[in-house]
């Protein structure tokens, strides 16, 4: 494939993301809280986590990895980024869950893993065959230092979050509660607030094309999630915090 038509075809791709805000903050897709009937057949919830999540790291693998392993210690430091994140969503995060019993639904794995696939596919494809490389100093560059700072800052904040919010339950328990401390009492959603930072990161220290698409595709998910969860706890407990904002601190 020529990098003119890749550039295109990841325009086209990062331009639907952003299409599609209107279309994701009116349908929640549904999993977790917002998961509905008349969605079709449903698999177990920890399996379509593992089934959906594990196509990312396998095509980003082998799109890398097509020609030949990267000689450039900058991509093996983007690959253990990648790995690792995946590595922590597909077999940590799953495996913690407290969700006994609940279902998600066939086409949420399906268009999950096509989700992963395209964006896997485009970030390895990209590093393993049309980047023209990165400077020897790359990792003195500011946009390295700036997006790997926010990038691990990201991680950390999603996982804590996701940490919190797994452990609001007892084993065998399925109900909400009030997510209390730290940045919850600030915004209901620091694990969307922490993953959106991560990948933003991830986008400035690749300082590429599809990195940047996978950035605005995860912002363009989980914004409009967060506020459907914001929107949620505050339809369910009367005493949710009031100045609890749905993603951003003080503003949003
Ligand atoms: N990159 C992307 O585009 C993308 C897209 C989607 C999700 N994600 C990531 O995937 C992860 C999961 O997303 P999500 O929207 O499913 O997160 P979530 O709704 O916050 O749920 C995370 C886990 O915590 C449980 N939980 C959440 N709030 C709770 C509460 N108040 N009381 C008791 N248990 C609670 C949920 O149980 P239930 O399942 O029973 O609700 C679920 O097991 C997040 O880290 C998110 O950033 C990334």
């Amino acid at each position: 494939m020529t990098e003119d038509l890749f550039d295109l075809l990841i325009i086209a791709w990062l331009a639907l993301a952003i299409v599609l805000v209107p279309v994701q903050l009116r349908i929640t897709a549904p999993y977790g809280r917002h998961v509905r009937p008349r969605w079709g057949p449903t698999v177990d919830n920890r399996v379509g986590w593992i089934v959906m999540e594990a196509v990312s790291p396998v095509v980003f693998a082998a799109a890398l990895f097509w020609r030949a392993p990267p000689q450039s210690a900058i991509v093996w430091v983007i690959f253990a980024l990648w790995i690792g994140h995946y590595a922590y969503r597909t077999l940590i995060f799953p495996l913690r869950l407290r969700t006994p019993g609940k279902r998600m639904p066939v086409v949420i794995v399906a268009s999950g893993m096509l989700f992963n696939t395209v964006n896997g596919w485009a970030n390895g494809y990209f590093l393993g065959v049309l980047s023209p490389g990165y400077p020897a100093d790359w990792f003195g560059d500011p946009r390295f230092v700036i997006g790997i700072a926010l990038f691990v800052s990201g991680a950390l904040l999603h996982i804590w979050a996701d940490h919190r919010l797994i452990a609001l339950r007892a084993p065998g328990e399925t109900g909400y509660r009030i997510p209390r401390g730290g940045l919850f009492e600030r915004v209901s959603c620091p694990n969307h607030l922490g993953e959106i930072i991560e990948w933003t990161g991830f986008a400035i220290l690749c300082w590429n094309l599809p990195a940047a698409a996978f950035a605005v595709w995860t912002a363009a998910n989980l914004g409009p999630r967060a506020w459907r969860h914001h929107q949620w706890y505050k339809d369910r407990f009367p005493d949710y915090p009031r100045r609890r904002k749905a993603l951003i601190p003080y503003i949003l």
